[in-house]
């Protein structure tokens, strides 16, 4: 029987969408899953979204929609970004599905009833405007983090879980199971900071959140955070409800892959939860590091986050996979920048592999009319090229095992490189020219693909589409294509004909890119110097506004505003800034507008914007654009459209 393997992610709370970051846990967890698929392991992959609590409320209120509404647009929009960036999940919770509900508020009873949950006070600071409770370490400057306004210290009835009931059972339980909380810098900061210095227990309840799950025994309190967030884990796999299965056969994890800033919560909190349930406890959590912008976390409130759309269909899903895997080692912190992301695109894909693929190919198809040749006698260059296969193979699966994704994959390119010097080292060009010495020359060319075959199963769970692409180019069949057939060497088939592929990485003008990206933050910082100045000394310049610069409003009656619809949209052939978009307001209308980089066409579909419906039409690189899509413009350049503020329909007037 195969031996089960439970992943899990956090769930995401769909305030906001989703950035980089937030994709790095989940492609590192999607790659751990399809490496123990292909393992032979019984996968089972859970991932979904976080939906309750004052913030989604909030979200929901200013956009004048029900919190439900706000939460169902947005996980939309996660499963989308899951699908683009070929995330393969088994199950996507959420925290408003019904079956979740009720199984929490069972746990709730359960808890209650076994006095680990009891009835108090919780004292913290509140916001009237914003209706929002805070902790003390939450307030910025002693006021609401949210609106800057002044707190008053108030007291609200709330349900308490006796944490510090299984402080020293938690305590005891990290030091004798050092693989339950990895990596093991995580277990000092565990113990240091949080379990030695007394653990206080915890509010699990509100009177003032109204969008939660209802107690069942006390309605006027919702569960609050953590027992909702947590249970997730258990309850998508049926506990608390008749069918049991799958909870039977998965649980307990094998892995709960958190960032770094909930450990506390999965390491403490979690475990102290299973076992007043007396449940077992999963067998691993690992905290990872956060991609982090010139040393700061990224977050939509400091302003620097990264769009893994955007990324994606500008420079392949694999690529943003290969770059979020290999960079950084997964324990520790890691900067994103776009040139370290085009460096490694040109290094690690477009020379090393890109170049090896498509090298082999060629030589293939002109030194042997494209049929892969058989290996012939093994000299020692070629020894030397099948051991390190090997040991390249084993390092591995030792560095996956542990999630070292980056190690692993520097392994694999151990091989590739060696390969591409393996070439050099044969000269084919050179054997080519010698009759005599094409059987060796078949040998070159059969280790070649043979190495690739290999190097496509080892990359298959971080590439996903290259992975294909190699077995396409060689023609391997399946049986090949495992992770058991990659530990063989010399079983590809030779007689197969090679079938060459599109450009897999095209080289990147970095210089070019970046100028059109806008460059990274300190060259971002840069312009902004210079773009500064610019208007300081136009401001200087200009004059007091004079009363000829003012319009009647005759004169903005002429300009006809409609609210539009984007139906369809697609980037300009041969331009990188310019999408065409059919956009229906008072008919449809095919509109060019320079934004593709703040927007990628299929994020496009579906918008509401602000359409000039009466603008002279004008041909924009050969296409006619009728009419103009309204954006903001920020003084760094960056664009935003702008969107009336609730859903109108198509060809709503504006004025
Ligand atoms: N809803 C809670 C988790 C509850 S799990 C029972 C939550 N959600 S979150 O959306 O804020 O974060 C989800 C995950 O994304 C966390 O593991 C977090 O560490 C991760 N990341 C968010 N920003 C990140 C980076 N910049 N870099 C790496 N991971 C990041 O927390």
């Amino acid at each position: 029987m195969k031996q089960k393997y439970y992943i899990t992610t956090p769930i995401y709370y769909p305030s906001d969408n989703l950035h980089i970051g937030h994709s790095y846990c989940s492609v590192a967890a999607d790659t751990m899953a399809r490496y123990k698929k292909m393992r032979g392991y019984d996968v089972y992959f859970l991932t979904g979204t976080d939906e309750h609590g004052q913030k989604i409320e909030k979200k929901a209120l200013d956009a004048g929609v029900t919190p439900q509404a706000y939460v169902d647009n947005i996980v939309a929009g996660i499963k989308r970004l899951w699908e683009l960036m070929d995330v393969r999940y088994d199950k996507f919770i959420r925290t408003t599905d019904d079956f979740h509900v009720k199984s929490v508020q069972q746990i709730f009873k359960k808890l209650y009833d076994k006095g680990d949950i009891y009835k108090s006070e919780y004292e913290g600071w509140y916001c009237t405007p914003c209706e929002s409770f805070w902790t003390e370490s939450q307030l910025v400057d002693g006021c609401c983090p949210d609106c800057g306004r002044e707190v008053v210290k108030t007291k609200e009835e709330s349900y308490f879980f006796r944490l510090s009931r299984y402080q020293d059972r938690i305590i005891k339980h990290i030091e004798d199971n050092p693989e339950f909380l990895q990596p093991t810098s995580r277990q000092n900061e565990m113990l240091n900071n949080f379990l030695r210095a007394g653990l206080e227990d915890l509010c699990v309840s509100r009177t003032s959140v109204k969008w939660g799950i209802p107690v069942t025994f006390d309605e006027k309190h919702t569960v609050y955070v953590w027992i909702d967030a947590l249970s997730n884990y258990i309850t998508a796999l049926g506990y608390g409800t008749d069918n049991t299965e799958l909870y039977d056969k998965f649980w307990p994890a094998d892995l709960h892959l958190v960032g770094k800033e909930i450990v506390r919560f999965h390491a403490i909190i979690w475990p102290a939860i299973l076992m007043a349930l007396d449940l077992p406890l999963p067998k691993q959590v690992f905290g990872h590091g956060w991609l982090v912008i010139g040393g700061e976390k990224m977050s939509k409130s400091r302003g620097n986050v990264v769009d893994p759309v955007f990324l994606c269909n500008r420079y392949g899903v694999d690529a943003i996979r290969y770059y979020l895997m290999r960079e950084m080692p997964f324990g520790s912190d890691g900067n994103f920048t776009n040139e370290a992301l085009l460096s490694r695109m040109n290094s690690d894909l477009a020379n090393d592999l890109g170049n090896l693929i498509s090298r082999t190919v060629a030589m293939i198809e002109k030194y042997f009319d494209g049929v892969i040749p058989p290996m012939g006698e093994v000299t020692e260059l070629d020894n030397e090229l099948i051991d390190l296969s090997k040991e390249v193979y084993n390092n591995y699966c030792e560095n996956m095992d542990n999630l070292r994704f980056s190690v692993a994959l520097s392994e694999v390119w151990r091989l590739i490189s060696r390969c591409n010097k393996y070439i050099d080292q044969n000269e084919p060009w050179v054997l080519a020219k010698d009759e005599s010495k094409k059987a060796r020359l078949g040998s070159v060319m059969y280790n070649l693909a043979e190495c690739l075959r290999i190097v496509s199963v080892l990359i298959s769970p971080v590439m996903t589409t290259t992975c294909k692409a190699i077995a396409q180019a060689f023609s391997i069949s399946d049986e090949l294509l495992t992770f058991e057939a990659a530990s063989t060497y010399g079983l590809l088939q030779s007689g197969q004909t090679v079938v060459k592929q599109p450009v897999l990485f095209p080289r990147i003008d970095i210089k070019k890119e970046l100028a059109e990206l806008g460059g990274d933050s300190e060259q971002k910082e840069e312009k902004k110097d210079k773009k500064e100045k610019k208007q300081e000394k136009k401001q200087e310049k200009q004059p007091e506004p004079a009363a000829e610069g003012l319009i009647t409003i005759d004169d903005f009656a002429k300009v006809k505003l409609m609210v539009g619809k984007v139906l369809e949209c697609k980037r300009l052939e041969g331009s990188d800034k310019l999408l065409v978009s059919k956009i229906l307001c008072d008919r449809e209308r095919t509109i060019v507008s320079g934004i593709a980089k703040w927007y990628s066409p299929e994020e496009m579909v579906g918008k509401l914007v602000t359409v000039v419906v009466n603008l002279k039409p004008a041909k924009l690189r050969g296409v006619l654009s009728e009419g103009m899509v309204l954006c903001s413009e920020d003084k760094d350049g960056n664009l935003a459209l702008i969107s009336p503020e609730k859903d109108m329909p198509a060809g709503s007037e504006i004025g």
